[in-house]
């Protein structure tokens, strides 16, 4: 099969440079961002990158040995025809991006979450991206990290037996945030769909001007999903994740540093102790980064969808901003889907 070839919008820290930050953290399996995925795996091809900072593309230059850096990307695309586009940028909106990148006829499309500021601009990109038939993903990294794939083949399984509570440990922003939380457990769940759901933003008295937040609030959430699961975050924690099922627990620690499996015993009707298990951690663990990119190129080259395709992310979009919607109106509980397709919330 012949390679791929990346083009990066955005040459900071994702696109670029994150490696440098986050070296000491085992957590981490590097490469972390776009082009040193792009180095690394043998299905991609880094050819180009484009930002609007002279300083940007020449370290890009110095740091990849690339030397086709522009300050257009749409320039970019016309004149390197690249098969992927990876959106990394910051300052600018992502869904106006992706909708230019995808009328470019670029056929993969990697774009950086948040996907969109409001509910009409993600409906916009969603069909953008569905009539160019173009293969998307944003960043949601877990989805491509051994621990929760591991985590999700033994809740397929039966380890913990039916699935019925799921728990997020962590305080964190809406849209920069709980995009991760809310895409991980749903990922962790098998990606049921969301029914309804009641959110609030912090701070409690946070009131939206003109339908309209300039800036992305923490945020709490209860979400009832298709099947009667329930799942919830909770303000504290290093980004755990807990899923519990009639059976067992799927506890993953430390931001997917630690997988460990608590078994209900069943010694009488009344004594049902949990005995847990810590699993080893993965023998060959690798790159989130590279295996995501390389499910688009996979995902293109089989006439499939990504493992978070665009309904995967739009549908996370779409409680993202019912849970602000919720607080908005002061709802005591919303149904999906949201209403108000233009409430805003900045992001990035
Ligand atoms: N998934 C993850 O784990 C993860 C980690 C870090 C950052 N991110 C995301 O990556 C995105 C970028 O964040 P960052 O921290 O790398 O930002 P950054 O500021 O380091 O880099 C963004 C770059 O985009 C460039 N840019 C802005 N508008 C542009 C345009 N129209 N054309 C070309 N270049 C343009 C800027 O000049 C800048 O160099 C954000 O959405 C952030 O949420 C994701």
């Amino acid at each position: 099969m012949s390679s791929t070839r990346v083009a990066i919008i955005g040459l900071g820290r994702m696109g670029s440079t994150i490696d440098d930050e986050v070296a000491d953290y085992p957590v981490f399996v590097l490469p972390y961002s776009i082009a040193g995925a792009c180095v690394a795996s043998e299905k991609l091809e880094l050819v180009a990158g484009a930002d609007l900072l002279p300083e940007k593309r020449q370290a890009f230059t110095e740091r990849w040995g690339v030397k086709a850096t522009y300050e257009d990307f749409r320039e970019m695309i016309e004149r390197e025809s690249p098969d992927m586009v990876c959106i990394c940028t910051k300052g600018v909106n992502h869904s106006e991006l992706t909708i230019a990148v995808a009328g470019l006829g670029v056929p993969m499309i990697f774009c950086e979450k948040a996907m969109a500021c409001s509910m009409a601009e993600a409906d916009a990109a969603k069909a953008a991206i569905e009539n160019a038939g173009a293969r998307f993903l944003t960043g949601v990294l877990r989805r491509w990290k051994t621990s929760y794939q591991e985590a999700r083949e033994r809740i397929v399984a039966g380890d913990i037996g039916e699935p019925r509570r799921a728990i997020h440990f962590a305080q964190t922003n809406l849209l920069h945030g709980h995009v991760h939380s809310i895409d991980t457990l749903m990922f962790l769940l098998g990606d049921p769909k969301a029914v309804s759901l009641w959110g609030e933003l912090h701070p409690r008295d946070l009131k939206f001007e003109n339908g309209r937040l300039e800036s992305d609030p923490t945020s709490i959430y209860q979400i009832a999903f298709e099947g009667g699961i329930e799942a919830t975050t909770i303000q504290s924690g290093n980004w755990d994740f807990e899923i519990h099922g009639t059976e067992g627990v799927v506890r993953i620690a430390n931001n997917g540093a630690h997988l460990s499996i608590r078994k209900r015993l069943d010694y009488s009707p009344k004594f049902k102790p949990y005995v847990e298990t810590h699993l080893p951690p993965p023998l060959l663990p690798r790159s989130a980064t590279v295996q995501m990119l390389e499910d688009l190129a996979d995902a293109h080259a089989e006439s499939r969808q990504t493992a978070g395709d665009i309904e995967q992310v739009h549908h996370c979009t779409e409680i993202l901003f019912a849970i602000a919607e919720c607080h908005h109106l002061g709802l005591h509980r919303h149904t999906l889907p949201v209403q108000n397709r233009d409430l805003y919330v900045f992001h990035v």
